[in-house]
C-alpha cells in the first residue's frame, strides 16, 4: 500500500527578501548529450536589440554589449535574425550576400568577436538561413535576370506567361498579388512565394544546393552553432505548375507548399550540419502533428528542432487547448520545441493578456513554455513584458505586410520595437532616433527597473531559467499530466530519478480548486518544497488547494514519484520510464559539477 504523503511546505521564498530565489548558475551542458536539448534559445532581432553607434538601428556590437545580461538571464544560445547585406525590403529576409554582414550591423570581424565573447559566457550563436529566396539585388539574381542564357538563369524559376499579361498560373504571393512578376527585359515571369523583391531559388538545380551548402559551411567554420531555417516548407514547387485549388473561397497552396522534395534537401543539410555538430531549428508551420513529425525525419535525420507553432498559436488561455497540443507532441515520440511568439507574431502580452492581469498572465505563459519537457525558444523582450506598439497611421508602417493589408493587418512593426533597457530616453536603446517608436510603457517595463523589483516579470523569468538549469527534473524529467480532465488548471509532474517537480498553472481568471492526491505518485517519501510561485500564500495541502487566478505554483519533491498515472488519466502521455535513457543523460548533463 502506498504511504500517505507527508506534505511539508518548506518555503524557500524568503531568500534575499526576493519572491524568486537567487542561486548560482551551473555551467552549460556536458558532452553527454547535445547541448540544445533543454536549451533556451533567445531570438534577437538585431535592428532592435541594442544600438552601439547611435544611428537608431541595433547592431552586432550592441548585441555583444548585452551578453552579460543574457548570461545572467540564463539563456544557452541566441538566434540572430538575418544580419547579412540586404536592401531590407523584408528587413533582412531579402539577402543580397550570404557570406557577409550588412554594414549597418557591423563587419565580419564584429561577428567573429560576438561569437567569441558569447562563447566565453557559454552562449552559442545561431544564424538565420534564408533558403527559399534571395533578394532581387543578390548578384545571383542580377545575373539570372540579365538574359535568358545567363549562367545563373536556371538558379531561379522563370516561365513564360499563359498569354499577354497572364502569369503562368494562379499562385498568390504570401505578400499579396500574383506570385509571378514580369521581367520586361527577358520577357518571362519569375516566381516569388513572398515579396516580388524576394525571388525563389530553384532548388531543383544542383548548383543552387551547392552554393547554399557552401554558405552553411562558411558560417559553421566561423563558429556558428546552427541555423534557424527560414520558410522550409516552400523550397519546392510543382514541376508542372498546376493551379492551386480553392477551398471555401481560400486558395490552398497545394502545389507550392510542403512538397516531399523539401525533405530530401533537409536530410542533406542535416548530414552536412552533423559534420559540424550543428543544430537546425526550423520555422515549421504545420496544421497537424503528423506534418510536424515529418520535419524531424523518419530516422532523426532532418531538423532536430522544428518549432511547434500549433502550440504557439493556441491564442487563448485554455487549459484543454494547451493540453491537447502538449499531449500531441508528447505522444508523437519526438522532442518538443516550445515557442510562444516571434518577430512575425503579435507579442504574447497582447495575445494572452486580458487587460487586467496582464503581468500575471505574462508569468503564467512563461511558466508554461519553460517548464515543459523540451527545448524553448524565447523572443527578446518577452522577459520584461514587452507589448506590441502597432502603428496607427498607414504612413508610419514600415513592414511590407502591413502596407499591403492596411488597416486589416497592421503588419509586424509592433512586435519588433526596440528592446527596453532602462527608463532613460529611448529606453536606453539608442542615443539617436530609434528606427521604430517605443511605447510609453517602457518607463516601467524595462530591464533596469525590473531588475530592482523582486516581483517583476524579468525576475520571474530569471528564476524559471535557473530552475531549468539546476533541477534535473526539468532538465531531463518525463512529463505526466496529473489531471487530464481539469478545464482550468494545467498540472503536470516532471520527474527524473529521485527528483521531481510539480507544476500547477491556473489558466482562468477565477480561483480554482485543485485536489491532488500526491500519494498516487509516491511523493510520500520525500520532502516537498515550493520552488517558485506567484501566490503570496501558496497552498499548504494540495489535496484541498485553491489556486489564485492565473497562479503559478511550482513544487519540488525529493523522492521518486511512481510510474502509474491516476486512474482518470486515460489519455495521459507515456509512463515515466518511457524516456529513461534520455532522462539519465540529460540529468547528468545539467548537474552542477561536484
Ligand atoms: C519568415 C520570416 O520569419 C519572416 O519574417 C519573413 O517575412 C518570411 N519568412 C520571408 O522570408
Ligand atoms: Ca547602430
Amino acid at each position: 500500500m502506498m504511504s500517505r504523503p507527508r506534505f511539508v511546505l518548506a518555503l524557500f521564498l524568503a531568500v534575499c527578501g526576493s519572491l524568486y530565489p537567487q542561486t548560482s548558475v551551473p555551467s552549460p551542458a556536458s558532452s553527454h548529450q547535445p547541448w540544445w536539448r533543454n536549451a533556451v534559445t533567445y531570438e534577437v532581432y538585431p535592428r532592435s536589440f541594442a544600438d552601439s553607434n547611435n544611428d537608431g538601428i541595433g547592431d552586432l556590437n550592441g548585441i555583444a554589449s548585452k551578453l552579460d545580461y543574457l548570461e545572467a538571464l540564463g539563456v544557452d544560445a541566441i538566434w540572430i535574425t538575418p544580419c547579412f547585406p540586404s536592401p531590407q525590403k523584408d528587413f533582412g529576409y531579402d539577402v543580397s550576400d550570404y557570406t557577409s554582414i550588412d554594414p549597418m550591423y557591423g563587419t565580419l570581424a564584429d561577428f567573429d568577436n560576438l561569437v567569441q565573447q558569447a562563447r566565453r559566457r557559454h552562449i552559442r550563436v545561431l544564424m538565420d538561413f534564408v533558403l527559399n529566396h534571395t533578394s532581387d539585388q543578390n548578384p545571383w539574381f542580377l545575373d539570372s535576370r540579365s538574359s535568358r542564357t545567363s549562367a545563373r538563369r536556371n538558379w531561379y524559376i522563370w516561365r513564360n506567361g499563359k498569354g499577354p499579361g497572364q502569369p503562368p498560373n494562379n499562385w498568390i504571393s504570401d505578400f499579396g498579388g500574383s506570385a509571378w512578376t514580369w521581367d520586361a527585359k527577358t520577357r518571362q515571369y519569375y516566381y516569388h512565394y513572398f515579396e516580388a523583391a524576394q525571388p525563389d531559388l530553384n532548388w531543383r538545380n544542383p548548383a543552387v544546393e551547392k552554393a547554399m551548402f557552401d554558405v552553411a559551411r562558411f558560417w559553421y567554420n566561423r563558429g556558428v552553432a546552427g541555423f534557424r531555417l527560414d520558410a522550409v516548407d516552400t523550397l519546392f514547387e510543382d514541376r508542372k505548375l498546376h493551379n492551386n485549388p480553392y477551398v471555401n473561397g481560400e486558395m490552398v497552396n497545394k502545389y507550392n507548399d510542403n512538397l516531399p522534395q523539401n525533405h530530401v534537401v533537409l536530410r542533406r543539410l542535416r548530414s552536412l550540419s552533423d559534420g559540424y555538430g550543428a543544430v537546425l531549428l526550423g520555422e515549421t508551420w504545420t496544421d497537424n502533428i503528423g506534418q510536424l513529425k515529418q520535419y524531424y525525419g523518419g530516422h532523426d535525420d532532418e531538423i532536430q528542432l522544428p518549432m511547434d507553432f500549433m502550440f504557439a498559436t493556441v491564442n487563448t488561455l485554455s487549459a484543454p487547448k494547451f493540453r491537447h497540443q502538449i499531449d500531441s507532441i508528447e505522444s508523437s515520440g519526438e522532442w518538443p520545441v516550445f515557442v510562444i511568439t516571434n518577430h512575425d507574431m503579435e507579442r504574447s502580452y497582447n495575445r494572452y493578456g486580458d487587460g487586467v492581469h496582464n503581468d500575471q498572465i505574462a508569468k503564467l505563459m512563461a511558466a508554461l513554455y519553460l517548464t515543459l519537457r523540451g527545448t524553448a525558444v524565447m523572443y527578446y523582450g518577452e522577459e520584461i513584458g514587452m507589448r506590441n506598439n502597432d502603428p496607427t497611421r498607414l504612413q508610419d508602417v514600415l513592414d511590407p505586410l502591413g502596407r499591403m493589408d492596411w488597416p486589416k493587418n497592421k503588419g509586424r512593426d509592433g512586435e519588433r520595437t526596440p528592446m527596453q533597457w532602462s527608463a532613460a530616453p529611448n529606453a536606453g536603446f539608442t542615443a539617436g532616433k530609434p528606427w521604430l517608436p517605443i511605447p510609453a510603457s517602457y518607463s516601467t517595463y524595462n530591464v533596469a527597473t525590473e531588475l530592482r523589483d523582486p516581483g517583476s516579470i524579468l525576475n520571474f523569468y530569471k528564476a524559471l531559467l535557473r530552475l531549468r538549469q539546476e533541477n534535473p527534473a526539468f532538465a531531463g524529467g518525463n512529463y505526466l499530466d496529473c489531471d487530464p480532465s481539469d478545464p482550468n488548471i494545467l498540472c503536470f509532474l516532471r520527474s527524473y530519478g529521485d527528483r521531481s517537480a510539480l507544476v500547477a498553472l491556473n489558466l482562468s481568471n477565477r480561483p480554482q480548486p485543485l485536489s491532488l492526491d500526491l500519494s498516487r505518485y509516491e511523493w510520500g517519501a520525500g520532502k516537498v518544497s515550493v520552488l517558485l510561485t506567484t501566490m503570496p500564500q501558496p497552498p499548504t495541502d494540495l489535496r484541498h488547494a485553491v489556486l489564485d487566478p492565473f497562479a503559478v505554483v511550482i513544487l519540488q519533491c525529493q523522492g521518486s514519484p511512481s510510474a502509474s498515472p491516476p486512474a482518470s488519466a486515460s489519455s495521459a502521455p507515456p509512463p515515466l520510464q518511457e524516456h529513461a535513457h534520455f532522462a539519465s543523460t540529460a540529468a547528468e548533463a545539467r548537474l552542477p559539477p561536484s
